[in-house]
């Protein structure tokens, strides 16, 4: 019965920093079948570093749904200056470009 409690106690105050630091850099990898075709992993990003430069509602809830897997992110729509490539993003000189797949992707599956 301690032992239970301690355990829960224990779960209680683990669970938050475990998804605190989940926010820090979120993996974005919904579309598998297509980045395994063309050879690109799952997209590291950082979150903390782009809410030091920008104002929450700069993202959302316009640009990015404030959910993990909430947004079906294609290279189309990033071209087409949505999501990554919104205007002042990465398809502007403000921020590197969408040329550059591996600072994006990671390398290989
Ligand atoms: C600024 C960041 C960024 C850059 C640069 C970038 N991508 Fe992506 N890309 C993403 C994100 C975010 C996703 C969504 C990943 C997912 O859900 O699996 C994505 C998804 C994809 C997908 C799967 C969806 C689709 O469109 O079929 C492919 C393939 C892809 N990227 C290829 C590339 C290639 C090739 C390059 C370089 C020419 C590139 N990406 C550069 C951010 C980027
Ligand atoms: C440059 C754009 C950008 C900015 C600025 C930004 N976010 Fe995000 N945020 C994202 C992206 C992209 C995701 C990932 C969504 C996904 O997985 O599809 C995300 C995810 C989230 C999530 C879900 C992650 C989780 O672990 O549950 C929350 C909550 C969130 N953001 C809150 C915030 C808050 C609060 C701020 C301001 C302090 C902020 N965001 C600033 C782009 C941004």
């Amino acid at each position: 019965m301690i032992k239970r409690i301690l355990i829960g106690t224990c779960m209680l105050l683990i669970v938050p920093v475990i998804a605190l630091s989940a926010v820090d850099s979120i993996k974005i990898e919904s579309h598998g079948t297509s980045r395994n075709k063309a050879g690109v992993g799952p997209v590291i990003f950082p979150h903390k570093l782009h809410k030091k430069s920008f104002k929450c509602a700069a993202c959302h809830p316009k640009i990015f749904k404030a959910k993990l897997g909430g947004n079906s992110i294609t290279m189309r729509q990033n071209m087409n200056k949505k999501f990554c490539g919104s205007p002042g993003c990465h398809n502007s000189p403000k921020a590197f470009p969408l040329f550059h797949c591996n600072k994006c992707h990671m390398k290989g599956k």
